[in-house]
């Protein structure tokens, strides 16, 4: 890894939604840490690129204090910029190399290096772990995420590909373009090949491809990329005074999500590592977002679920067609990115209904538990509406395979779309800036098409709705904004009537996701 090469090829940096200072808090919490209130922690990210992961925190959380580090000159002056544009002062993003960081950055409550502990020299690699157990306030939580073994030699087969086809090629956006090259080739040659090796390869290649150019280069066609096995990742932290608190993943803490028997075959580990190790084996995990915290810190792997009375809840799931809120049974709820979740008990479907309808508030659990119910007793599940322990149990597991999100605080927005809609300062710089999405108060990204780009750039508070329509035609008249469908161009005249539909859904999409003022 080179800070040329990210000066030439920038990441696409984006919100983590599991890096937020609030997921690591409540996680923390879980496992007995005292986690410190992010509303008003010390936040430091190492490598933060552009800033698109720490810029949105310090938006959001105006009582936190932000700094990020970062080597690329050209990626921090994109960072700065833009922290410029908003006059955020909360948060300063540093051109800095790790090597040199030190006690005189002071304490912070949560450190994030997402996307660099694999990527750099193994002196940088210690260095990490060494300013992670300097820098850490006594319970606070570092973050670091890293490729593992034995599962990345897989995708390492592809990286060997890459790296031996671009070899010639002089300059990264040269050998970007012979990574494109390597698909097509490779596509071709295995083309009806049955053997699972080609099979593979397809697959991974029909991935890599959806990923963004700069991942692909960062990722695949970098100098280092170094995985580990998680046990000696875990061993290295401890050598510096740090402790393995949980993945980021909570579901993946536990046997019982692989099945039965491979909860069985793994009842011989003797200690939380070694079970999460041959997890790994069993998974063929290839990378993993480790939580770490002070080694001096007690913590305990009997999770203290009574905390989830003091947490805040959101979630947006879409409910099957009919809700069968009358009796027990299992239905899917599907998130965004079209994961189905199972959910049997009326009081949890009626909390998924209430937290959709209300998102992207944050709800208190006791408000939740009312909520949910008044829906399930108004829709013939009165006699389930006092079985608070089956909505706990599922909420648990629903929250641990990251279905919902819970915050260490309650919070609430506006869902009215004003006469002259509006996004807010955030949105509306990302939105000049064409980066293709926007960030969500909940730490996503809301993926930005033609239409969607256009209209954004729009939102800045000074046209109506029936002006808004009106423009988006003309900028569509125009070709400004093509719309593809089925791979042709879209017949403006025949469109023109759904523009306004078009454009009313996405304010929809727009304020639940918190993004308009
Ligand atoms: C793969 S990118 C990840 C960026 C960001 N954290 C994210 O996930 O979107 C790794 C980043 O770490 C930065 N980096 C690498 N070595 C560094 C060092 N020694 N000091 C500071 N930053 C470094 C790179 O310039 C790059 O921007």
């Amino acid at each position: 890894m080179t800070a040329d090469s990210y000066d030439d090829i920038p990441y696409d940096s984006t919100p983590f939604a599991e890096t937020h200072p609030d997921h690591l808090c409540v996680l923390g919490r879980l496992f007995g840490l005292d986690a410190p209130e992010p509303a008003t922690a010390r936040i430091l990210e190492l490598g933060c690129a552009t800033g698109g992961n720490i810029i949105p925190l310090a938006f959001h959380l105006p009582g936190a204090r932000i700094t990020g580090i970062e080597l690329s000159a050209g990626q921090v002056a994109m960072a700065q910029k833009l922290i410029g544009t908003l006059g955020l002062s909360n948060i300063e993003v540093r051109q800095g190399d790790i090597m040199e960081l030190g006690a005189e950055l002071g304490k912070f409550d949560y450190i994030i290096a997402h996307g660099v502990y694999s990527w750099v020299p193994d002196v940088v690699r210690e260095k990490m772990l060494a300013l992670c157990r300097e820098l850490l306030s006594d319970n606070g939580i570092a973050y670091i995420s890293y490729n593992t073994l034995p599962g990345w030699r897989m995708r390492g087969m592809l990286r060997d590909m890459l790296l031996y086809h671009a070899r010639d090629a002089r300059t990264p956006r040269a050998r970007l373009d012979k990574a494109y090259e390597l698909f097509d080739l490779m596509d071709g040659a295995t083309k009806g090949l049955d053997a699972l090796s080609a099979k593979y390869l397809r697959s991974e290649i029909a991935a890599v491809r959806k990923a963004h150019p700069s991942y692909i280069y960062h990722e695949y066609m970098e100098e280092i990329n170094q995985p580990f096995l998680f046990s000696q990742f875990a061993a290295d932290a401890g050598k510096h005074g740090l402790q393995y608190l949980c993945d980021v993943e909570l579901g993946t803490a536990f046997p019982s999500t692989l099945g039965q028997a491979a909860e069985q075959a793994l009842e011989f580990a003797g200690d939380v590592l070694e079970l999460e190790q041959y997890m790994d084996f069993v998974r063929n995990r290839n990378f993993r977002r480790s939580l770490l915290c002070r080694s001096d810190r007690t913590i305990t792997r009997d999770l203290a679920l009574e905390q989830f009375e003091n947490f805040a809840f959101s979630a947006l799931l879409t409910p099957p067609k009919k809700v069968e809120l009358s009796r027990p049974r299992e239905q899917k709820f599907t998130s965004a990115d079209n994961h189905d979740y199972d959910v049997g008990h009326p009081l949890t479907k009626a909390a998924l209904l209430h937290l959709a309808a209300v998102h992207p508030d944050a709800v208190p659990f006791a408000e939740l538990v009312g909520a949910a119910q008044q829906i399930a007793a108004a829709n013939g599940g009165r006699q389930y509406a006092e079985q608070t322990d089956h909505l706990f149990g599922e909420l648990f597991s629903l929250f641990a395979h990251q279905a919902i999100r819970i915050s260490p605080r309650p919070q609430h927005f506006d869902k009215e779309i004003c006469e002259r809609p509006r996004l807010h300062a955030l949105a509306q710089a990302q939105a000049a800036l064409n980066l293709g999405h926007l960030a969500t108060v909940r730490h996503t990204t809301v993926q930005l098409d033609a239409f969607a780009a256009h209209l954004a750039r729009l939102l800045d508070g000074a046209r109506t709705v029936e002006e808004l329509v009106q423009e988006m035609v003309a900028a569509m008249e125009r070709e400004e904004v093509v719309v593809e469908g089925d791979g042709k161009k879209a017949d403006v005249k025949k469109m023109a009537a759904t523009v306004e539909a078009n454009v009313r859904r996405l304010l929809g999409v727009f304020v639940r996701q918190g993004l308009l003022t």
